[in-house]
């Protein structure tokens, strides 16, 4: 392949109008840098090429109601202004300035950022977060991108600075990314001059009578409006010999710290549980040369939420990599040593990784008298279409919200990356004074290997209506119809389809079977 096929047409010397009809994306370079060409209705901007969460090229991605999508995580791209509008990118694009001349488009040089209107400063009530994790971190980052950070406080019991969970369990567990890549860096949060963070520091009580947070250490803090953003807790099994200090669970940096030093002594590992984190640990500690077994009570991985044939279309990604499945079984001791299973099988590990799933931490809102969803609707904080929980000016998001699913018709909770920075981001423009409900579709990825799935929607207990590929192949789409009027779709090599179906089902206001 040529330089010019790796980097596309250099753009300084033009692109036919032709090549560039309504709606279409160009790629190319100027001096070496990947830039993308838009057609938004006849409006012709370019940008930087590079999405500015992970470097997905956007040229794959789709133009939605002037904004430019990218392929990968679904990142929203204003195409007035290049500013990320949408979660998981936080920094903006570059713009580049645009000629016209006779029948072809020239791309010349970066042009000024315009102006995106938003205040330079501005003061609110002031806001307290507690939790600084997907949502908490998307909501501060908004508030201080927007010039109201100096009205927030946001307070984290992780010991570590906000930092992308999503890949404890991929390329930092892999060995890919260093400890310091995921950390995350939004515009004015945690650097710059926006919220006041606060580090290594719990949040006790909630005393809503005097609008105060009470902290471990006795400390008290005002607020107008309060944002619970507490995630989740992961579910550590009740099974003789799981409280061993080589028994590890993985929802913090630190979880996944503590498993790389445990897989660069050990070569022997158990994963309990054949979920997503699971298996994405099973994938991540095999690139590690760890030998991996994964236990689980399914007969199928994944088969409750991507039903059977592509739960096992992921067993034999797996499998084709020499991870053991141990399917249809439970963990009943563990020795430090010995893993016995309940059909009197052992197996000797160095160390156990549980992987079974998550409880939303809503004591705190419980303490406080907010209302909580019980646990066969989803569990969690109940709050209303704009995130808001039973009590005025206090909102909950991310993990820990119950929220009306304007797809599903009714309540539900999802544990997605994206979902829960677009619910602390939309909370944020409620406080700056919007007044619309939250209407994002769930959206979540996942990796196995070099195995990509990108999951739209929600179906509970979900059957599977129709596949389009091949699931064998790796290339598909699968739709999924689920309990009254869940749908979702899960694709697989089919990135741009599932930026297609999203826009159609925003647009149609349901998802279509
Ligand atoms: C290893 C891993 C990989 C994942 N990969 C993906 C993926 O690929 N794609 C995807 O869509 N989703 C993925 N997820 C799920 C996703 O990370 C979660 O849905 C998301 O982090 C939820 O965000 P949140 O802000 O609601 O909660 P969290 O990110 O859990 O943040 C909650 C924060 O609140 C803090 N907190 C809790 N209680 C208090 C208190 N009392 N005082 C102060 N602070 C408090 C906690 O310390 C924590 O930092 C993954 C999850 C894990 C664990
Ligand atoms: S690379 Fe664009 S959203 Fe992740």
């Amino acid at each position: 392949m040529s330089e010019e096929d790796e980097a596309g047409p250099d753009l300084s010397d033009g692109v036919r109008v032709s090549d560039l009809p309504l709606g279409a994306l160009v790629g190319g370079s100027i001096d070496g840098k990947a830039i993308v060409l838009a057609n938004d209705g006849g409006r012709v901007c370019a940008f930087s090429g590079e999405c500015t969460h992970l470097g997905a090229p956007l040229v794959n991605g789709l133009i939605v109601d002037g904004q430019m999508r990218c392929p990968w995580h679904h990142a929203r791209f204003s195409l007035d202004t290049g500013e990320a509008v949408g979660a998981p990118a936080f920094k903006p694009l570059t713009p580049y300035q645009v000629e016209r001349q006779g029948d072809r488009y020239f791309v010349t040089k970066p042009a000024d950022r315009p102006d995106s209107g938003q205040p330079i400063l501005g003061t609110l009530p002031p806001v307290v977060i507690i939790g600084a994790g997907a949502a908490g971190f998307a909501c501060a980052e908004l508030l201080s991108r927007s010039g109201y950070g100096s009205s927030v406080t946001v307070i984290s019991a992780d010991p570590d600075p906000p930092y992308d969970r999503t890949i404890c369990s991929k390329q930092y567990l892999i060995g890919q990314s260093t400890r310091d890549d995921c950390f995350l860096e939004g515009v004015n949060f945690p650097a710059g001059e926006g919220a006041a963070l606060k580090i290594s520091r719990s949040v006790k009580s909630i005393d809503l009578a005097a609008k105060q947070v009470g902290l471990e250490d006795g400390e008290r803090i005002s607020f107008g409006s309060l944002v619970l953003a507490t995630g989740a807790e992961p579910k550590r099994p009740d099974i003789p010999g799981f409280d061993l200090p080589n028994v590890h669970v993985l929802r913090t940096l630190r979880d996944a710290d503590a498993i790389i030093a445990a897989a660069s002594k050990g070569k022997r590992a158990a994963i309990i549980g054949a979920s997503f984190i699971g298996l994405e640990a099973a994938a991540s500690l095999r690139q590690r040369e760890v030998e991996v077994d994964v236990v689980a009570s399914d007969a199928i991985p994944l088969e409750k939420i991507l039903g059977s044939a592509v739960g096992t279309m992921i067993r034999h990604v797996h499998e084709s990599k020499d991870v053991r499945f141990h399917l249809g079984r439970r963990p009943v001791s563990f020795d430090g040593r010995t893993l016995k299973l309940d059909d009197g099988s052992q197996l000797e590990v160095d160390f156990i990784v549980a992987g079974l799933g998550v409880t939303p931490r809503t004591q705190l809102a419980e303490n406080a008298g907010l209302a909580i969803a019980p646990r066969e609707q989803g569990g969690g904080i109940v709050v209303n279409e704009r995130l808001e929980t039973s009590v005025p000016d206090v909102y909950a998001i991310g993990d820990v919200a119950n929220y009306p699913d304007p797809y599903a018709n009714r309540s539900i909770r999802v544990e997605h990356w994206v979902h829960a920075q677009r619910q602390g981001q939309h909370v944020a423009r409620v406080l700056m004074g919007e007044d619309a409900g939250y209407s994002d579709l769930p959206f979540f990825w996942s990796a196995h290997f070099d195995t990509g799935l990108l999951y739209l929607g929600h179906a509970d207990k979900p059957s599977v209506p129709g596949v389009a590929g091949s699931i064998e192949e790796q290339n598909f789409v699968a739709r999924y119809a689920g309990k009254g009027g869940d749908r979702a779709v899960v694709t697989c090599n089919r990135d741009k389809t599932a930026l297609e179906i999203e826009a159609i089902w925003e647009r149609s206001g349901t998802p279509a079977a």
